[in-house]
């Protein structure tokens, strides 16, 4: 692990656990653009080593209003957060993949964060009549509403990652596509890896190698 740099600037990561999530923190700890890394999740995290170079605040998202301490003094936030409509509903998934975001974002604002990096999907347009693309669009014109200095959606393509949770239909569309690659990389698809370099570099200061992974392949990212 790099020594601790980012002169005194602050982050948090909203759903390190999760598959982007997870890869976006041990490139934030391997590149140390930040002195002090949060993580804000519903569930403390067993981290092994990495556990002493991260703070974490446990919210209840249903009652985010009541956790504004955690979000406050931070300079940049990440948001890898989602759930599927299989998991949670339609409603759930509604509720954590606009709501929570959009509450969060707010509270961030309030809080003194200068740069919003959300984590959206390619297709994500307010006006789809797919849930989906619709929540995702609705929840980047709410993130861009709150009037960051700053705001940066990332648009990936299908995820490629070893998800650890068992999502069937996932794993075919990721075998056909991970085949696909080889041929077109990322026309369709775009490893989590790939999406978490695209993260970090955009909020890179000046002369840290910013523009390395900020328009990667399959990433589609916008600056705001
Ligand atoms: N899968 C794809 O191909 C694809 C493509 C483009 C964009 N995206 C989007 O990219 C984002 C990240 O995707 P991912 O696959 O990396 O995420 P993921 O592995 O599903 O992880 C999601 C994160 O959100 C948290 N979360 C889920 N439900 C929650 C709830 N009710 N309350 C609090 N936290 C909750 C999870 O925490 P726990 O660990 O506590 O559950 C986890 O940290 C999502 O918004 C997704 O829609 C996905």
């Amino acid at each position: 692990m790099a020594a601790a740099g980012g002169g005194g600037r602050s982050c948090f990561v909203l759903g390190a656990s999760g598959e982007t999530g997870r890869v976006l923190l041990t490139e934030l700890l391997a590149r140390r653009p930040f002195a002090r890394v949060t993580l804000i999740g519903r569930r403390r995290l067993s981290l092994g080593e990495a556990e002493a170079a991260v703070e974490q605040a446990v919210v209840d998202f249903e009652r985010l209003g009541e956790h504004a301490a955690a979000f406050q003094g931070h300079d940049v936030g990440f948001c890898c957060l989602g759930t599927t409509r299989a998991k949670a509903g339609a409603d759930g998934f509604v509720r954590v993949d606009r709501d929570y975001v959009a509450q969060a974002a707010e509270l961030a604002r309030a809080g003194g964060c200068k740069h919003f990096v959300l984590q959206s999907s390619r297709g994500a347009n307010a006006q789809s009549r797919f849930l989906y693309l619709r929540v995702k669009g609705e929840v980047e014109n709410l993130v861009q509403a709150v009037g960051f200095d700053h705001c940066t959606i990332l648009r990936p393509a299908v995820l490629l990652c070893k998800r650890q949770e068992s999502r069937p239909m996932e794993w075919i569309v990721q075998q056909f596509l991970g085949a696909v690659a080889r041929l077109f990389p990322t026309a369709y698809s775009v490893p989590v890896e790939l999406v978490a370099k695209a993260m970090v570099a955009c909020v890179l200061q000046p002369g840290e190698g910013k523009d390395e992974h900020t328009h990667g392949r399959g990433v589609g990212c916008s600056h705001g």
